[in-house]
């Protein structure tokens, strides 16, 4: 399974085409059609491994937060502390005065990995969090 980039055309409905343009353009100018629709893509894949809960996978959540939320960073932790089998390490960059981010790396079983995810970006004060899963099927 290569990388290399296969065109292929697609057939959609007018409207169709014309919202996923407009969605394209909300996502601004920095992604084309291909890319907002590769984006897509790999989305609902995550969302397939989600469905077998059982599955492998690896992975990282990416997440923005301001420090001085009360309570928040701890919390975070308190998280972390309760999967050390599944997180594998967690980097910190202080971006700002205020902001931080946060990416953390992971790997388990698929309902394991989301129950993480859930938690951390559920938490107040978590923004722009993110998941973002590779399925290890038959890697490991
Ligand atoms: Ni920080």
């Amino acid at each position: 399974m290569g990388s290399e980039l296969i065109r292929f055309s697609v057939a959609m409905p007018e409207d169709l085409l014309a919202s996923l343009d407009e969605y394209v353009a909300r996502r601004g100018i920095s992604q084309n059609r291909s890319e907002v629709i590769r984006d897509l893509v790999r989305d609902a894949l995550a969302d397939e491994v989600w469905e077998k809960p059982d599955e492998l996978v690896a992975g990282t959540i990416t997440m923005m937060y301001d420090h001085h939320t009360p309570d928040l960073t701890r919390k975070l932790d308190e998280v972390q502390h309760d999967y050390t089998h599944e997180i594998i390490t967690t980097m910190h960059v202080h971006l700002t005065h205020e902001s931080c981010l946060e990416v953390i790396m992971l790997k388990g079983k698929s309902k394991k990995v989301h129950e993480i995810a859930d938690k951390l970006l559920g938490i107040k004060g978590v923004q722009q969090g993110r998941l973002t899963l590779t399925a290890l099927g038959d890697v490991l």
